[in-house]
């Protein structure tokens, strides 16, 4: 907690470190109600910034300081100055030691940062600020060093010692205690330390690189898990084979390892050589885990994997360049996924992410640029328009240089700055370098905040069988700007004559036509392209594959839309094309249920939807992808005023009437596939998501029919499905019906059969808590006393409170405002004992200004009393004071 207001720290400020650190010696003694630290650093003036020996600040938090030598001079209270936020000393040579002993009390650290317990496991946390909470040091990424630890601990408790790099000895020690000592020869900032101690068993494997050398790979997990590792441990693999492949990136050290823990604030952390993950991105079989699941295992497992280049070798300068290594890397880890599975369902999943999510989070008051220029609470920036918008930023420059000519580019970032600390303006410096391009203007997605909008209009002049596009590009005021300059905008279009086919694209400038899709960069404010040679007025398919993350807006008619649905040679773009008609379907019955007429729905919808549903050759996940409607959340964020209530019915009511129209053809292909899925062991591959996908959403859609048929095809969907991704569609449609006793019947099945797989309780409770019938909160409060529910566990508390405030938007935006009384309380609750996931459960509330001005000023109260309600955590205090100002 806080003793004064904290300060906002920009980027203008960085100054490179005082001091270095090259060697960090580090002991760690465990005990039940204490732990000890002893570290020993190797340190000496950094020779760009002088000569002068100016105070050593060195960060550390709650930690009790034992001693402190100098070289080895033992220190007095009087020779160092000691904050609650740093230890001060006067170094008189240039190269120095400091060795210190602090005790910690990892056993009651409930935020889950620095060194902690999650059920019997020490574990670590130390990105971006926590290995001040372990020991006295220079806390920030610019200082690199390598590290030699060793852990002691009762040997019976904690079999398990391990840290980063490679085990160097082990052996016992007194008192039935053991120790093992590692070292990591890879210098590295302090956030890349990791620790663990416990009783944990291991699935090993081995990877041999392209060089030849045997890599030891080893997935550590609680004994009862370790039934569920092979896929991650697969994904692992498959991970640093497709890096050599594609960036030419061999892994370095002689072990990799993975280890699961229950109480993780994210999804993982790359730690060097020792990955630590939460047990949600680790563990996953059939018959616990959904599709959905082992796909997120997959990406992440790949993500922190390829940190091992992007962010460990190459990291970052300060925080402030986060993206750097995160944007990056969740471009390779989304490349990673559209590899092995299907790209262009890949490409759908994230952009409906990042338009309903980043989106909305850039219009609202936490905007920042994808490199923020200041922040309070660096914990805060782990956002999706650093992660998402960052990829989308990296994916640009991607599709402007083209594969080869940003695989240069990385190429010589890697080589460039290997083992360095540095900008993403370095990042950009090495594409420049590389390919011989000037970025200048690019650099902008960098340092603007906001959504672009990009509008477009169309001129065809039959006589002179030219057709021009004009795009007018501009960019909403965020908190930091209210101007903003023109963005480098890449444009993949094609243009499609009355028959659906593409037509060849000749510029006005250019001798003659080539390729039928290409990608134009709009740069300024507003811009003409002219093809020539265009015979017919051609319907245009704009920002193909989502190639820049832009709101465009094109006057496209719903039969026109229509046509790019069948024609669009673009995957990404019929499936848009869908969404779009959607969209505009359902904005005409949210406006006829505000002027309280009857519904009446654009049979149009039904019929591309049909024609989708009957089409046996097209991708069936890309069948399911275009029979989901847009959700709420999207239709709230393109919403100027969004009308809770409004949007409810209107998408309640399309879901019903296409339900109602479709139902044979529904009815059809779900039995078809389940009949397949029931003979068919369960895989975890793409045609095997896709036969699911489509037989889940049918089904869903099905049981608003009501029929009886229906009721018990789900029931034996419930009961024999050999996994969970068909039981929990099973049970979360149950859930949604009218049909109370089966709900509960199965409900009570579920949870008794599952109580001991924490991962599965957490499904359960989501089910639930995103339910949209009456009574949503009550619902959610009486799961808050389930045995199973804890609330020091942010799984359980994502499970229950993020998926009402965030999935189940009737219910959390009650006109009374409870839905918003029982989150600050929540938030208050939390602030108290985990900071980062009471700012990170804050996020609904923040986006008042969507909403009606009683809504808005029931919002506004509850981030007020969370203001007032006492001590407030930095985290929690950075968000609410700005979503207030
Ligand atoms: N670097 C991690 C990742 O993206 C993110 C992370 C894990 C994190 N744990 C954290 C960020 C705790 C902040 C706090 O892979
Ligand atoms: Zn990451």
């Amino acid at each position: 907690m806080r003793t004064e207001q904290p300060q906002m720290i920009y980027l203008k400020d960085y100054q490179a470190p005082e001091y270095l650190i090259d060697e960090t010696h580090l002991t760690f003694e465990l005990f039940e109600d204490h732990t000890l630290v002893h570290a020993q650093l190797v340190m000496r003036r950094n020779p760009a910034r002088g000569a002068g020996l100016p105070a050593l600040e060195l960060d550390g938090q709650q930690l009790e300081l034992l001693s402190v030598k100098l070289d080895d001079a033992d220190l007095v209270p009087g020779d160092y100055q000691l904050t609650d936020s740093h230890l001060v000393l006067q170094p008189t040579t240039a190269q120095f030691v400091v060795d210190t002993s602090v005790k910690i009390h990892p056993e009651s650290n409930t935020a889950l940062e620095g060194l902690y317990k999650s059920g019997g496991m020490f574990c670590t946390q130390c990105e971006a600020e926590g290995f001040r909470k372990i020991t006295y040091y220079l806390d920030r990424p610019d200082v690199m060093s390598t590290f030699t630890t060793t852990v002691v601990a009762e040997q019976h408790r904690y079999p398990i010692l391990l840290s980063n790099g490679n085990p160097i000895a082990s052996g016992p020690d007194e008192d039935g205690r053991h120790w093992a000592t590692w070292e990591d020869p890879f210098m590295k900032p302090a956030y890349l330390f990791a620790l663990v101690a416990g009783d944990l068993w291991c699935v090993e494997d081995t990877f041999t690189t392209m060089t030849d050398r045997t890599v030891a790979l080893r997935i550590y997990v609680e004994p009862e898990n370790i039934d569920k590792c092979q896929h991650a441990m697969n994904s692992l693999k498959k991970s640093m084979r497709w890096d050599e492949e594609v960036y030419g990136r061999e892994y370095d050290l002689d072990i990799f390892m993975i280890v699961a823990v229950n109480d993780f604030n994210m999804g993982a952390m790359e730690n060097k050589g020792l990955n630590i993950f939460n047990s949600s991105c680790v563990l996953a079989r059939a018959e616990t885990a959904t599709d959905a699941a082992h796909q997120r295992v997959e990406a992440v497992v790949a993500h922190e994997y390829f940190h091992n280049w992007s962010g460990n070798r190459v990291t970052c300068r300060d925080w402030f360049q986060l993206s750097l290594k995160e944007g990056f890397t969740v471009f390779r880890d989304s490349e990673f996924s559209a590899d092995m599975n299907s790209r262009t369902v890949k490409r759908i999943e994230d952009v409906a992410f990042l338009r309903t999510h980043q989106f909305a989070e850039d219009a609202g008051p936490m905007a920042h640029a994808v490199r923020p220029d200041s922040f309070i609470e660096i914990s805060n920036f782990y956002t999706l328009t650093v992660y998402e918008k960052g990829s989308e930023v990296v994916r640009m420059i991607h599709t402007l240089l083209g594969a080869e000519g940003f695989r240069k580019g990385s190429d010589l970032y890697f080589e460039r700055h290997d083992g360095q600390a540095v900008t993403c303006d370095d990042f950009i410096k090495a594409m420049e370098d590389a390919n011989g391009v000037d970025l200048t203007q690019f650099k902008r997605w960098y340092s603007q905040a906001g959504t672009p909008r990009l509008a477009v209009s169309e001129q065809y002049d039959a006589v002179l069988k030219t057709y021009s596009l004009t795009f007018a590009q501009s960019c909403p005021a965020t908190p930091d700007k209210v101007e903003k300059l023109p963005f480098v905008i890449p444009v993949e279009l094609g243009l499609l004559n009355a028959q659906g086919a593409e037509i060849p694209l000749q510029l006005a400038d250019e001798a003659a036509a080539s390729g039928t899709t290409r990608v134009l960069s709009v740069t300024e404010s507003e811009q003409t392209f002219t093809f020539v040679g265009v015979a017919e007025k051609p319907l245009p398919s704009l920002l193909r594959g989502f190639s820049a993350p832009v709101k465009l807006s094109f006057a496209y008619s719903r039969d026109q839309l229509m046509f790019l649905m069948q024609h669009d040679t673009d995957g990404f773009n019929r499936w848009e094309a869908g969404q779009q008609l959607s969209v505009q379907v359902l904005q005409e019955l949210i406006g006829q249920h505000q002027r309280g007429e009857p519904l009446v729905m654009d049979q149009r919808l039904v019929e591309a939807l049909r024609s989708v549903l009957g089409n046996q050759q097209l991708d069936q996940a890309m069948v399911a992808e275009m029979l989901s409607l847009p959700g709420e959340a999207y239709l709230t964020e393109i919403s100027e005023v969004a009308d809770v209530e409004a949007i409810h019915a209107a998408r309640e009511f399309t879901r019903k009437q296409l339900a109602d129209s479709l139902f044979d053809g529904l009815w059809t292909r779900y039995q078809a596939n389940r009949e397949i899925s029931r003979v068919t062991p369960y895989v975890a591959a793409a045609e095997h998501f896709a036969r699911r996908s489509l037989q889940n959403i049918a089904l869903s859609y099905l049981m608003l029919s009501g029929q009886p048929q229906v009721l018990a095809a789900t029931l034996e969907q419930f009961e024999h499905s050999d996994n969970m991704t068909e039981r929990l569609t099973a049970l979360a449609v149950l859930v949604n019906s009218p049909f109370a006793e089966d709900k509960a019947k199965a409900l009570a099945s579920f949870a008794e059969h599952f109580k001991d797989n924490p991962l599965v309780m957490d499904q359960w409770f989501s089910v639930q808590a995103a339910s949209g019938l009456p009574g949503g909160l009550q619902r959610v409060r009486e799961l808050m006393q389930h045995p199973a529910f804890n609330i020091k566990n942010p799984n359980k508390v994502r499970a229950l409170v993020g998926a009402f405030a965030g999935q189940n938007l009737i219910n959390f935006h009650a006109a009374d405002g409870s839905g918003y009384r029982f989150l600050a309380d929540l938030v208050i609750e939390l602030n108290g004992f985990n900071p980062q996931i009471a700012s990170r459960q804050l996020a609904p509330l923040t986006r008042w200004r969507k909403y009606d001005s009683a809504r808005q000023a029931l919002m506004k109260a509850e981030l007020e009393r969370i203001r007032n309600s006492g001590e407030l955590s930095s985290d929690v205090f950075e968000v609410v004071s700005k979503s207030l100002a």
